[in-house]
């Protein structure tokens, strides 16, 4: 009775310890991380479709409209547009085009005269370009560069403030539950053909966050892993199961074989012994 109590109480506390150990199926707590991606058409891929894009805005002239740029065949999939704007006006309102929306003095002063928006959805070439190690991306990627273009010949890069992030809005995105499993990353080109990923908590659903250039988007991580380990430590658990009871049976049985064998033995000896005293010769001779 006691090693039966016992049994069970070893057995709890095992199942407890495994089963706590087992359950952080927990979010990641990443908030921010950089790694090297695998990126095998890095920044002149950007560099082009930013040329591309520019020579729509030359024949277009309507300040404050989205155009789409026209691409070669090549390119298929991939979506870039383009707005003109005064500098004053991104300076004073900000823009929210396409999928972008940049708030009001969010761009380092002074403010170009003239200034280019440029927004880029990778689209099904997302995963060509971009990967990062144990993620998968479940968005495409987007991006968007704001250009001083005043000086048409000496188109540059305008810096933005980290003070007033831009916002990059996934709207396929919109369920709160996904929040503690998804996470923001952005890729930054660092040097001629390697970026480094940031990866960031997402706070609200579908929106992230960037204080530079750059491509963004949504990863999660991948699961196959996960659940393999999950399911090797069940297996792991059940054969233990399954040993301990083996076990404990055998060794019941083993038991029950040995008391059962000392009995039989015993009750031999006695019978011998009833024998031996029950000896006829030895009648024979005393009578
Ligand atoms: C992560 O971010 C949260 C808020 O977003 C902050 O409270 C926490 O201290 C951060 N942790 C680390 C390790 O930076
Ligand atoms: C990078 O990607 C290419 C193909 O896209 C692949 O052959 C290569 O092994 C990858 N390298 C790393 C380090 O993942
Ligand atoms: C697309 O084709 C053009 C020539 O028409 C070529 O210069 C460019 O490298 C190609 N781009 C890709 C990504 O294949
Ligand atoms: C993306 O889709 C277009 C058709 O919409 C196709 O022509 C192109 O080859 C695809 N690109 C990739 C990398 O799969």
């Amino acid at each position: 009775m006691n090693s039966k109590s016992l049994t069970c109480c070893v057995v709890f506390l095992l199942y407890t310890s495994v089963l706590s150990s087992t359950s952080p199926s927990s979010p990641i707590h990443i908030n921010s991380t950089t790694s090297t991606l695998n990126v095998t058409l890095p920044h002149s891929l950007s560099q082009s479709l930013e040329d591309l894009a520019l020579k729509t805005l030359t024949n277009q002239h309507h300040t404050g409209s989205l155009y789409r740029a026209v691409l070669p065949r090549n390119l298929s999939g991939i979506e870039v547009s383009i707005v003109r704007l005064t500098g004053k006006s991104l300076w004073n309102a900000g823009a929210r085009f396409s999928n972008v929306l940049i708030p009001a003095r969010s761009v380092s002063v002074p403010p170009a005269r003239r200034v280019a928006i440029v927004y880029q959805n990778l689209g099904n070439w997302s995963n060509h370009w971009y990967t990062v190690p144990g993620y998968r991306l479940i968005t495409s990627v987007l991006g968007f560069r704001v250009l001083d273009v005043s000086d048409q010949d000496n188109v540059k890069e305008i810096s933005l403030k980290m003070k007033n992030p831009v916002q990059i809005l996934f709207r396929d995105l919109s369920d709160e539950k996904m929040l503690s499993r998804v996470s923001c990353v952005s890729f930054k080109a660092q040097h001629e053909d390697k970026e480094a990923a940031g990866i960031s908590r997402m706070i609200l659903p579908g929106v992230c966050y960037g204080s530079s250039h750059g491509d963004y988007s949504v990863i999660e991580p991948l699961e196959k892993d996960k659940k393999k380990k999950v399911a090797s430590w069940r297996t792991w658990w059940w054969l233990w199961m399954v040993g301990l009871v083996l076990g404990f049976g055998v060794s019941f049985f083993i038991l029950y074989l040995l008391h059962a064998y000392s009995t039989k033995r015993r009750l031999n000896v006695i019978k011998m012994e009833g024998l031996k005293s029950y000896n006829p010769m030895s009648v024979n001779v005393k009578s």
